[in-house]
């Protein structure tokens, strides 16, 4: 499974990078406005920092500008990827897109039927948003199963890219289910490495190690 960082925050995403298992990024125009920087100016600096895609979300609404706005946005670099809503216009736009050969992340979707259309359209990646599922009484794992399912039966290539992902638990889930890719905030993947019983393994080796009086260096 691919890991994306959900974040426009450049330290967080060059201090993820140095782990090597950074595979993309992810933002959209909350995270760009949380940030507080320009947006052409961070995501051509967020895609010079990791070679896989980084989504660049537009914020039109209607083809015809959304289509411009991708123009502006893909001249960035080579590896972004356009971000479109769910919509007609949305998915009219990333149909226009990927037959062009750019890639597209179809963004905010809560249902299979949505996936579905996503993938008619040739959408690149898939967005479904399992925690804001999960906070409005759903089970966004529900969706991503469903997903997985008519994907498969289908043999479609769009990527599923769990997103709003609020804890590891998400991650294990969208691992066993077998998704293609998960993008997380930097926390959240941070918490990822973490296991109570590898931080006492360590002090228990390192106090043993004392006691031998040794240096390797
Ligand atoms: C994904 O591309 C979105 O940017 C993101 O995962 C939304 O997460 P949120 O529900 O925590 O805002």
């Amino acid at each position: 499974m691919k890991f994306f960082a959900d974040t426009a925050e450049i330290d967080a995403i060059r201090d993820l990078a140095a782990t090597g298992l950074l595979d993309g990024v992810t933002t959209n125009p909350s995270l760009i406005a949380k940030s507080g920087r320009d947006f052409m100016e961070v995501t051509r600096e967020i895609c010079a920092i990791v070679d896989g895609p980084v989504s660049a979300e537009v914020v039109a609404l209607d083809h015809e500008t959304m289509m411009k706005e991708a123009e502006v946005l893909r001249k960035l670099a080579d590896n972004v990827c356009i971000k479109v809503p769910l919509t007609v216009d949305g998915l009219k736009t990333c149909k226009a897109l990927t037959g062009d050969g750019t890639m597209v992340n179809v963004t905010l979707c809560f249902s299979a039927n949505q996936a579905l259309l996503a993938a008619k359209a040739g959408a690149t990646f898939i967005s479904p948003f399992v925690g804001r599922h999960d906070d409005n009484g759903f089970d966004g794992m529900d969706l991503i199963e469903d997903i997985r399912l008519i994907y498969d039966n289908y043999g479609f290539e769009t990527e599923i890219l769990v997103a709003s992902v609020r804890h590891v638990t998400h991650v294990l889930q969208a691992a066993k289910i077998g998704a293609d890719v998960m993008t997380a905030p930097p926390a959240v993947i941070h918490a990822l490495f973490k296991h109570v019983l590898t931080d006492k393994g360590i002090e228990g080796f390192l106090a043993d190690w004392a006691k031998t009086g040794q240096s390797i260096l």
